[in-house]
This record gives C-alpha cells, structure tokens and sequence, in this order.
C-alpha cells in the first residue's frame, strides 16, 4: 500500500504548475462542462457475454484481422464491462480520491447489440450494465451523456444491407426508443449518432473499417442520408413521446477540420466548398434556415452523375417533408475536433471510383503544414487554431448554436508523463476559450477523448488517447492516471486556462 501511495504522491507531485493568469479571455465560464469520452467497442470487451451478439466491428477484426495494425481486436480491451465500479470512479480510486480526477460528464456509448441482440427481444442483462453504469456515475456526481450509436451496426442489419437499406431508420429509431426508455429518466443528454463522415467514408468508401464496403460516391452517400433521417426520427420519437417527462436534450456528433489555403490560388469559395462538402453534409441539413444538402454538393453532384452517364444523381434526395423533418432536430451542436489541413483545388477530371467521396466530389487536395506538430497518429497534427476558426464558421454558417465539443484528444506512445497531450489540450482549450470570450460563440462544454487508451479501430492498441493508462496484461487491468489527468481535474477545479 506504501508503494502504490507513493506512487500517486509521485505523480501528483509532477502535478503542472498553477498557472499565471491575468487575463480573462483564459476564464471558463462558470457552468461550463468539463468532461471525458469513450465508446463502447472500443472499452467494453465481454464482445459475446451475457447474449450479446455480433457488431459488425466484431465481425469486422475476426475475419479482417489484418486489417488492424497490431492485429488485435476489443473482444476484451480495457474490459470495462467487468469494471463499471473503477470505471466510475467509485472502488479502490476513492481511497485516494484527492488525487483523482472527478470529470462532471462522462459521454460513452451503447452496444446496439447488447440491447437487441436479435433485432427485437430486449437483452435484460444489457439493460441491467448500462443501468448499473448510469447509476454509478451519477452516484459519484458525473453526469452520464449517452451516444446512441458508435459506429457498432448490428450483424443482423448489417446482412440486410446496414446503413445502405432505408430499413436502417425504423430498426434505429426502435433502438432509439428501448434507450430512452429504460435510461431516460437519468440520461439527460442524448447523441444519436457519432461522426457519420467517417462513418460513412472510411467504413462505405473504404475497406479500412467495418462494414469494409467499398461504395465510392454511392454507398457513402446513401450512409449519409439514412443517418440523418435516422438521427431526426430518434429526435421526433424522444420529443413527442419522452420530452414531457424526461425533459432531456439531444443532438448528434459531428466532426470536421478546418481548411487552410494551400497557396495563393486557393479560393475563399474554394475553402467555402470543401467545408460544405465535410461539415456541411450533415450540419446543413440539421442547422441550416433552407434545410436539405449545402447547393453546391447538390448541384455539382448532379452534374457529376449526369457526365458519369447516370440518370440520377449519387447525392440521394429530400423530399420536402424529409427536409423539414430533419431540420432543426437537434437541441446542440456536438462538434468532434482533432486537426486541420491545408487545402488545395484539384482540377483533374477522375474516374468517380477512385477515391472517397469527398475528395472525388469536391475535388479537394490536402496537405500539412511542416510546422505543425504529429501525434502518433499519422493523421492527428496539433493546429489549434483550426478549432476556433471552425467553431467561427459554425457560428457564423448555422447562427450560433449551442456547440458541445464531445472530442478532442492526441494520441502519443502511452507515457504518464503525457507533456504532448496537456500541450495539446490546453492550446486547444485557450483557442476554444478565446471563440467564447472574444468571438461569442455559444460553446457549453469541453469532452476530453478518452477516459482511457483503448482499441484504437484499425490501429488497435498502438495509437493512445487516454488520461488513463490501462494494464492490459494484467488480470486486473489497473487504470492509472496520467499526467494529464491531473491538468483537467485542476482546470475543473480552477476554471482558469494559462
Ligand atoms: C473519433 C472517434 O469518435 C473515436 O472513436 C476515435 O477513437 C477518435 N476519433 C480518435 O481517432
């Protein structure tokens, strides 16, 4: 016992500095929410306990196991399923509560298929985990913010064609509905579905990711659209039927990055355009006065189809009925924010199956810039300027609306003394704190990812994200703290970002 209080008296002494402050543009505002993320492939394990079935991310790394860079899998990850008490900040952390941090939301996710393992039976034990999980939580004061669904389709749907079957909103809204049921009256925040971009880009346009359906340009889009008539029936469902008695609000999770001009050729329409076809593909349609797809993805997109030889175009369409009922139908903007790029125009014509979507259609190329700084993902460079630029465009595109930030994270070897992800927060907290203070924008809290290094999808467990280090070879799998961890519980505490 001397050993493991030593050890965290260790770490807490390695504790950042009080920071010195003297200006206000660095205050967080009173209310706002400071929190941390997960989801539930990534964390839960017990992938085939207590009658859950198959995802198609189980799916997916059993039979693709190449397809992850370690060639794991989360059939038991950091096994949260077997440490809801931990997980919660409720066992043996308690004993040295003082050097933990208590975050005040925790946003994780729900596996479809521990609920419906079969499309209709509910799964009682499934609904007795995330009730034991929700309780915890709100017994140790953190509020629970559930994301409905986290890219883990059900086999089953994924055998009638997943996101591509229309099907896909009615067997979503059903799910929808059994949640808001059972955890409604504790649950009072609610994200339908988590960054359908890349979603739909890397698991619809690529055989990167599950369901590895390479469907360029066509089954991208209809994974779009399904997603956001399912994201607005869920909504109208807990409006109508649940509102009135759990008073909660949802939204759903979007993610985008920020576009710079790659050189002086580049366009301000030009940077206007790549983001309508990014962030504007869903945000449009939900925030947007018209409602329906961002014009110019509508139009070019005809166009395109129309020269590929098509009689219709690949963007599939509202009608005006849909369009009315996705718009508006969403109380915040959840907003996923890692980094940016550097942009430029491609002006080759291409083969429309040639690469994803997004590129493709907005002829977009992308680039970084040397100064910026890499994280262990190849993908993630630090440039937190980007998040206030696109928190500005938000604000200004889609008239300010509530914006949560349910991500934000960098992902390094795993080290306690994360130096590189306190950097990367706290630049990314100071730009996020200058929208709210210099910019107005409507920002109402701040979601670390992740609570924990976890399956990082196709790089497995190489790539981590979390403020809690997991020991996955030992039978206990002990979470510690990381340095980080520290930097938000004072922040929490402080308000005060230097
Ligand atoms: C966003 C995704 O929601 C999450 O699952 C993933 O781990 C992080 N990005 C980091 O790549």
């Amino acid at each position: 016992l001397t050993f493991v209080v030593g050890f965290f008296k260790s770490l807490r002494e390695r504790e950042v500095k009080s920071p010195t402050r003297n200006n206000s543009i660095y205050n967080l505002p009173k209310d706002f929410l400071i929190g941390t993320s997960s989801s539930a492939y990534q964390i839960e394990g017990a992938w085939n306990e207590d009658g859950k079935s198959p995802s198609i991310w189980d799916d997916f790394v059993h039979f693709h196991e190449k397809s992850v860079d370690d060639h794991s899998n989360g059939d038991v990850s950091i096994d949260s399923y077997h440490h809801i008490k931990e997980d919660c900040f409720e066992t043996y952390w308690n004993v040295f509560i003082l050097y933990f941090p208590k975050f005040q939301h925790y946003r994780f996710s729900v596996s479809w298929t521990r609920i419906l393992p079969n499309g209709s039976a509910v799964n009682d034990k499934g609904i007795r985990y995330y009730t034991k999980l929700i309780d915890t939580l709100i017994s140790n004061g953190i509020e629970p913010m559930i994301t409905i669904f986290h890219w883990d389709i059900p086999k089953w749907l994924q055998d009638l064609g997943g996101l591509t079957n229309p099907i896909f909103v009615d067997y979503f809204t059903a799910y929808a509905d059994v949640l808001f049921h059972h955890f409604g009256s504790k649950v009072k925040n609610w994200m339908t579905v988590n960054e359908p971009f890349n979603l739909c880009t890397i698991g619809y346009g690529s055989n990167e990711w599950a369901p590895g359906i390479v469907s360029r340009g066509v089954g991208e889009y209809l994974c779009g659209h399904h997603l956001l008539l399912s994201h607005a029936s869920a909504y109208h469902l807990y409006k109508n039927k649940y509102f009135m008695k759990q008073k909660g609000s949802i939204g759903i999770t979007l993610d985008s990055r920020f576009y710079y001009p790659k050189n002086s050729s580049v366009t301000k329409f030009d940077l206007q355009r790549a983001q309508e076809y990014r962030l504007g593909w869903f945000a449009h349609p939900l925030f947007s006065e018209s409602g329906g797809y961002p014009n110019v993805m509508v139009n070019e997109i005809e166009i395109r189809s129309k020269l590929e030889g098509r009689s219709f175009s690949r963007l599939p369409k509202f009608s005006n009925q849909e369009k009315a009922f996705i718009r508006g139908s969403s109380d915040f903007f959840g907003l996923n924010y890692y980094t940016s790029r550097l942009l430029s125009v491609d002006k080759t014509e291409h083969d429309p199956l040639e690469s994803p979507a997004w590129f493709k259609d907005s002829r977009s190329l992308i680039d970084v810039n040397s100064t910026w700084k890499c994280a262990k993902s190849s993908w993630l460079y630090n440039v937190p300027e980007g998040l206030r630029d696109l928190l500005v465009w938000i604000k200004d595109e889609y008239n300010n609306p509530p914006v949560l930030i349910t991500e934000n994270g960098w992902s390094d070897e795993g080290e306690l003394e994360d130096n590189g992800r306190i950097e990367y927060i706290n630049a990314h907290l100071k730009e996020l704190s200058k929208a709210i203070n210099i910019d107005g924008c409507n920002i109402i809290g701040y979601t670390a990812w992740s609570l924990f290094d976890s399956f990082e999808w196709n790089r497995g467990f190489i790539e981590k994200f979390g403020l809690f280090s997991v020991n996955l070879t030992s039978p206990l799998k002990e979470r510690v703290p990381k340095k980080s961890a520290y930097f938000l519980q004072k922040l929490i505490k402080e308000r005060k970002l230097s």
